[in-house]
């Protein structure tokens, strides 16, 4: 049985578009939670914060830590979290381990990363009560070398369509379709009935999702689907300095600041 939250999600198919970030701990959450619809502990945090070369290096206990920040940041939202690569190879491994993220972090659903290949672990999932939420297109614990986006010849079309419609069958909630031409994410999103969720995916998804890092310009990936709405390496840069300033200075600590 979908929570209520979700149960919402599910209804806002072709409706007003549903937002979503991702967060990696407390702070960033309670800001993005009075924005977001979904707020999705994303596995892209393996790259992102710790200078990872890919998502694959992402474990278990990583992505449960920063799970466990956030949601103590989450009042409203739904919150998502990547199961990491590899644990989910089959139906028993991705039970036990689903059951562990949730046991310890509270969350309302997982995202697991693929179509026809782990249908059987999505449907076992998903007859244990366990939200789910899919993701197809780029997958990035499945690429090799660059991400490059998908959907150029027809075999890769059909197939990234396909899984989609196995997903939505199989009782996904929602479905991320990252990195894929235009065409190919209006086609996925006017044919199945539950949401979709774009990054790289253009506007015909029913909503949206970034990496939070990226939108606030705190890290150095610039691919075109992006749009930086602040540059918070800059300001926080400015603010170091001018502390440095103080300090060799000696305007800081200023009585203001002292016991
Ligand atoms: O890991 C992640 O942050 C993601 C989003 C980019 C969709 O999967």
């Amino acid at each position: 049985m979908k929570n209520k939250k979700i149960r919402k999600i599910l209804k806002r198919k072709n409706k007003n578009p549903i937002v979503c970030l991702t967060a990696y701990s407390k702070t960033i959450a309670e800001i993005l939670d009075k924005h977001c619809d979904i707020v999705l502990v994303g596995d892209s945090l393996g790259m992102v914060l710790y200078g990872m070369k890919s998502t694959r290096e992402v474990t278990l206990d990583m992505i449960i830590n920063h799970a466990k920040s956030v949601k103590k940041g989450i009042y409203k939202s739904i919150l998502v979290i990547d199961m990491p690569y590899h644990t989910y190879r089959n139906k028993k491994e991705a039970y036990k381990n689903a059951k562990k993220i949730i046991k310890s972090t509270k969350c309302d659903a997982l995202k697991l990363e693929g179509g026809k290949k782990i249908i059987n672990v999505i449907k076992y999932l998903i007859k244990k009560d366990i939200s789910v939420m899919g993701h197809v297109g780029l997958l990035p614990q499945s690429e090799k070398g660059k991400f490059k986006f998908k959907g150029r010849s027809s075999v890769e079309r059909k197939r990234i369509i396909e899984d989609a419609r196995l997903l939505s069958n199989a009782g996904v909630f929602a479905i991320v379709i990252e990195c894929v031409e235009e065409s190919l994410a209006k086609i996925i999103s006017k044919s199945i009935p539950v949401p979709t969720i774009g990054i790289g995916a253009s506007k015909y998804c029913d909503g949206q999702i970034l990496v939070t890092d990226d939108l606030l310009g705190l890290s150095n990936f610039a691919p075109k689907f992006i749009r930086k709405y602040s540059n918070l390496k800059k300001i926080i840069n400015k603010s170091v300095l001018r502390f440095r300033h103080d300090v060799i200075n000696k305007n800081f600590p200023s009585r203001r600041n002292i016991y």
